[in-house]
């Protein structure tokens, strides 16, 4: 056995989604979220499942933030939601929503614990969707006007934001694929949401840096490493495709200021509308990020596949071990992007904001969730992350994902991701063997290792 250590002053957290944890969903003057709409709609969620009550942090916020403390974290990484903000998505300030994140955060103080605050995980008002989403232009100052008002609220009780969470996500699996909200079907759709959450991102930026100098502000990307699956030639033009529609179309214009040639001439040639993209856009949009924040749970591998209309690629396994939703287990590809994201753009502080796996959770004859294949997956992907560190890859910090289980998007309750056990039906939390491991991690600043 050997000791992993992480550098000094690493940041260990959990984090959380407003939406997957909080419940209440139509509570004090709380507004409806496209998730809301999406979720009850029959047929859209796994079960008829949606995230009304789910793990009620709404209600139990403080027991779980107790209990976070009691595991030793001081670091926590939740989203506020914009409805409860702004019920209509601009307009009315809901001061109930306001005073709620006022007591979340002097909660956490109370315990030393530093939020990290996401601005957007997924929620739109639904007023705004009415109104066109994220293909409409104006949602992103609408966006900016939201950011505003938090800064200038919460700026005293939070240093550290991201603005969007995964925004691949939600322009293309909600905009093109249709398989979350709001469940559109349209690429073109989905390239114009992107473009604006990229502005609307970078008009958040700029203002967190003109009204709170002192803090950081970057945003959430689920980067994935994309591979050949083949030796075939057109195989590996497929992967770059891939990395070009889930990767470059993001972490160009915020890092190079343009968008990636390649996709746009693809993008053209197959016929999709694109963005109108202007100048001034792309100078706000790669507006200084403080820290990236790097999502990672799984890589994926592509093979040619021209029905696979427009980027012409598909994803297919290729034979390693996959967790409970069925995902590919690889750790060495954490460090593939990771030393990806340096080479090509620079020495960059970056933050893996979410890391974690999906198990088949049992509550055993000792009423305890013996999770070791968990404990498997973090424990090698932050081996991995350490070697990555060493080599020279800027990581400061390291949230797992997620704290309680709770609503899984499209999937309800079906998948369970969290450090924390919830037991649906009554509400119990039982901290499962990875909860406790972890929070070894975050004590000892490492583990001991096998590897
Ligand atoms: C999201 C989380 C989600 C997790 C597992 C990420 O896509 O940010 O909200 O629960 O992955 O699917």
């Amino acid at each position: 056995m050997k000791k992993i250590t992480f550098p000094e002053n690493f940041i260990w957290g959990i984090g959380n989604g407003a939406y997957q944890s909080e419940g209440a969903w139509n509570e004090d003057g709380k507004g409806e979220s496209i998730w809301d709409r999406y979720g009850h709609i029959p047929g859209n969620v796994w079960n008829g499942e949606n995230g009304d009550v789910t793990t009620d942090f709404y209600h139990r916020y403080k027991e779980d933030i107790a209990l976070l403390a009691s595991l030793g974290i001081r670091h926590f990484r939740m989203s506020i939601a914009w409805t409860r903000i702004l019920p209509d998505g601009r307009g009315a300030v809901n001061p109930k929503g306001i005073a709620f994140y006022h007591n979340v955060f002097a909660e956490l103080e109370k315990y030393g614990i530093e939020p990290m605050v996401t601005l957007y995980m997924w929620d739109l008002p639904q007023k705004l969707q009415d109104a066109g989403g994220w293909a409409n232009r104006e949602t992103a100052d609408c966006f900016a006007q939201y950011a505003r008002i938090l800064f200038q609220e919460y700026g005293k009780e939070v240093s550290t934001w991201v603005t969007f969470d995964e925004p691949f996500c939600c322009a293309f699996i909600g905009n093109y694929l249709g398989t979350y909200a709001p469940g559109l079907r349209d690429f073109s759709t989905a390239l114009q949401a992107s473009y604006h959450m990229l502005l609307a991102h970078g008009k958040a930026a700029r203002a967190c840096h003109e009204m709170l100098p002192g803090a950081k502000i970057g945003i959430a990307l689920n980067l994935s490493d994309c591979k050949p699956a083949t030796a075939r030639p057109e195989d590996a033009g497929a992967a770059r495709r891939a990395d070009g529609y889930r990767n470059r179309w993001f972490l160009d214009p915020l890092y190079k200021g343009y968008f990636p040639e390649d996709m746009l001439r693809l993008y053209r040639e197959k016929g999709v509308a694109l963005p109108e993209i202007r100048e001034e856009d792309l100078e706000i949009m790669s507006e200084r990020q403080d820290f990236l924040g790097l999502n990672y749970y799984s890589p994926h591998f592509f093979v040619s596949d021209e029905k696979n209309w427009p980027v012409g690629a598909a994803s297919v396994k290729v034979g390693h071990p996959v967790n409970d939703i069925g995902w590919e287990i690889v750790p060495e590809a954490l460090g593939n992007i990771l030393r990806r994201v340096k080479e090509d753009y620079g020495d960059i502080e970056i933050q893996i904001t979410e890391n974690g796996s999906c198990q088949t959770d049992l509550v055993n004859r000792e009423h305890r969730v013996v999770d070791d294949g968990r404990i498997d997956y973090m424990h090698r992907h932050l081996a991995v992350l350490r070697e990555a560190i060493g080599s020279g890859v800027r990581v400061t910090a390291y949230y797992a994902f997620c704290f309680t289980d709770n609503v899984e998007w499209a999937l309800g309750f079906s998948k369970r991701f969290g450090l924390v056990y919830v037991d649906f039906g009554t509400q119990e939390r039982i901290v499962k063997d990875s909860g406790r491991w972890y929070a070894g991690v975050a004590a000892e600043n490492g583990f001991e290792t096998a590897l």
